[in-house]
């Protein structure tokens, strides 16, 4: 078992306010944090869970050229829409930022001068792309290319969706502007340079150290280091951004992955003022006891467990308490999508720009967030890249969350309304087969921890459908449907112990279907707890009122969303 932290600074990764949530971004970096830290506080835990959206850089200002809007307005329209649909989906932040605020800019701008002062900025004359039918350097996603390292065609400038890579755009193969698709040459121009090099052994050492990463994240990153890290620009020829405080570069601003993973502090700094303790937000930065978890999809890797390390190590020296470096980072691979045409069933790619995707709020108006937060849970691409489909959403839904958990819930709570006035005193002791099942849920609990602690939110999940699994056998075994005639106390001493065993499931299933835990709560009074925390068992279980907590898919749901799928694959 894991030994107790003093506490927990648990992130997602900051997404781009730049178009709508989809259910890929979900199950990398939300959905696991989000029942990570529902059962961290459960567990009493110090925790703190902190996003906001990234609102700087390329992937601005292309949308905003595209929309013909200012990036103000992109931005400030998504971060809108971005917090209402976490909301509606129950991700339960503590705190949700945006990087363009003015706390954020004096953030970044403190960490360069704290850098710079450390020998760690220097400046250089570079080769960049440039359109010269568009009269300006083409940063990053602005030119498209093919990967100089895998050949996948559609690699950005910046970064290969692909393979991962990371490099300038100048390497790409064929490289041309992804707004005219026209022809670009490289110009000279100076910029700023993040001395990675220097940080090499320091990053070796720290990520060797980890050995509770994952061992695709650890390996992937060990193989960045060995290979050798470079000098890389942290600045940029575009006029969106946090300004840079040197002179000559009022016509350029920061790079946007030098201020994002900044936006995690900025997001804690807005945590720690709003509850009135200003300084709270040093306790998780600067106490070297706290456990910092960055949840990320596996492309923004390179970024977080090597540059935002070099960054943090950086700037706590010279005299600044040094900051904490992250404990852990787990990283997601990817969704795909299950796309029905012509009645065969292909996985697919997501394509945000093909409208072939599974937009997060679309899919709040027509399911409610736990159904879709239970069936996501169980695709969790923990350690391999899985497929979204609205057929298994449906089957684990009728089958698992249904068929196994509520109907469980239902039986027991029904039961105990309709013949005994949802009065559920204990028992002078319990029976054989209670102690037994109570002894098989202590294993299960301590199973499903061990997983969740470890970050593997999907396998917990599968100790909660064991959970579930065994609950309605021993339901099934004790028959109170006869029993309540033939001897009654037996009867409501076996639906005594079904109710200790419906407070463990809850518990375990809070994380995953917060909303109907709560709903639970107002018809079900007794502890919602792991039997393994009960110092004894309670004088009695009360019942009023139980409704069923989940509504079934139908059919024709999920026809509809299948057809939408289709078509915008067909189109
Ligand atoms: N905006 C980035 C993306 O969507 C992620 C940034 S994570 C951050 O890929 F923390 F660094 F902001
Ligand atoms: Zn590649």
């Amino acid at each position: 078992m894991e030994e107790k932290s003093a506490r927990y600074l648990v992130t997602s990764a900051l997404p781009y306010a730049n178009g709508p949530l989809h259910v890929g971004q979900i199950v990398g970096a939300y959905l696991p944090a989000d029942v990570y830290v529902r059962y961290l506080r459960a567990r009493g835990e110090d925790v703190v869970y902190v996003c906001g959206t990234d609102e700087h850089g390329v992937p601005i200002t292309l949308t905003a050229e595209r929309e013909g809007k200012s990036p103000r307005e992109v931005v400030d329209y998504w971060w809108a829409h971005m917090k209402e649909t976490f909301e509606r989906f129950g991700i339960s932040f503590d705190n949700f930022s945006r990087t363009s605020t003015e706390l954020h800019a004096g953030n970044t701008q403190l960490f360069y001068e704290r850098l710079k002062s450390g020998g760690y900025i220097s400046e250089a004359e570079s080769q960049q792309m440039y359109s010269p039918t568009e009269g300006r350097f083409l940063p990053d996603r602005y030119v498209e290319g093919t990967c100089p390292v895998c050949g996948y065609k559609e690699a950005r400038g910046d970064q290969c969706d692909n393979c991962g890579s990371w490099y300038e755009a100048y390497e790409l193969i064929d490289p041309h502007s992804k707004i005219t698709g026209g022809p670009v040459e490289v110009r000279e121009t100076t910029h700023l340079y993040l001395d990675l090099p220097k940080f090499s052994e320091r990053l070796g050492e720290y990520v060797s150290g980890q050995d509770h990463w994952r061992t695709s994240v650890k390996n992937f990153i060990l193989g960045v280091i060995d290979a050798g890290l470079e000098k890389r620009p942290i600045t940029r020829d575009i006029n969106w951004g946090v300004p840079i405080p040197e002179p000559g570069f009022d016509e350029k601003r920061f790079y946007v992955w030098f201020d994002a993973c900044i936006g995690y502090v900025s997001s804690t700094m807005e945590w720690a003022e709003r509850i009135g303790e200003p300084d709270r937000w040093r306790e998780y930065w600067q106490e070297p006891d706290t456990r910092l978890i960055h949840f990320i999809g596996k492309d923004n890797t390179v970024f977080h467990a090597v540059v935002w390390p070099a960054q943090l190590m950086g700037v706590g020296e010279g005299g600044e308490e040094p900051y904490v470096l992250p404990y852990d980072i787990p990283a997601n691979e990817f969704m795909n999508l299950e796309v029905v045409l012509y009645g065969e069933r292909h996985p697919m790619q997501m394509s945000t720009s093909r409208n072939l995707a599974v937009w997060l709020h679309e899919a709040l108006d027509r399911f409610p967030a736990d159904p879709l937060r239970f069936y996501l849970a169980s695709a969790l691409p923990e350690t391999g890249d899985t497929v979204f489909s609205w057929r298994d959403f449906q089957g684990r839904v009728n089958n698992d969350l249904i068929g196994t958990l509520g109907n469980y819930v239902n039986r027991v709570l029904s039961f105990a309304e309709r013949y005994f006035g949802g009065e559920l005193p204990q028992p002078q002791e319990p029976s054989e087969e209670a102690s037994e099942v109570f002894a098989d849920f202590k294993e299960l609990e301590r199973r499903y921890e061990e997983k969740m602690l470890s970050i593997r939110p999907r396998e917990a999940l599968g100790e909660l459908l064991a959970m579930g699994r065994r609950a309605n056998r021993f339901f099934d075994g004790q028959a109170p449907w006869k029993s309540r005639k033939e001897d009654p106390d037996q009867a409501r001493a076996s639906l005594y112990a079904c109710s200790v065993l419906l407070g463990s499931i809850a518990y375990h299933a809070a994380p995953y279907v917060p909303e109907a835990v709560e709903r639970l709560r107002g018809f079900f009074d007794g502890p919602v707890a792991r039997i393994s925390d009960l110092e004894k068992l309670p004088e009695a279980y009360r019942v009023s009122g139980a409704k069923p907590l989940f509504v079934r898919v139908e059919e024709a749901e999920v026809e509809a969303a299948e057809e939408r799928l289709a078509s915008a694959a067909k189109s």
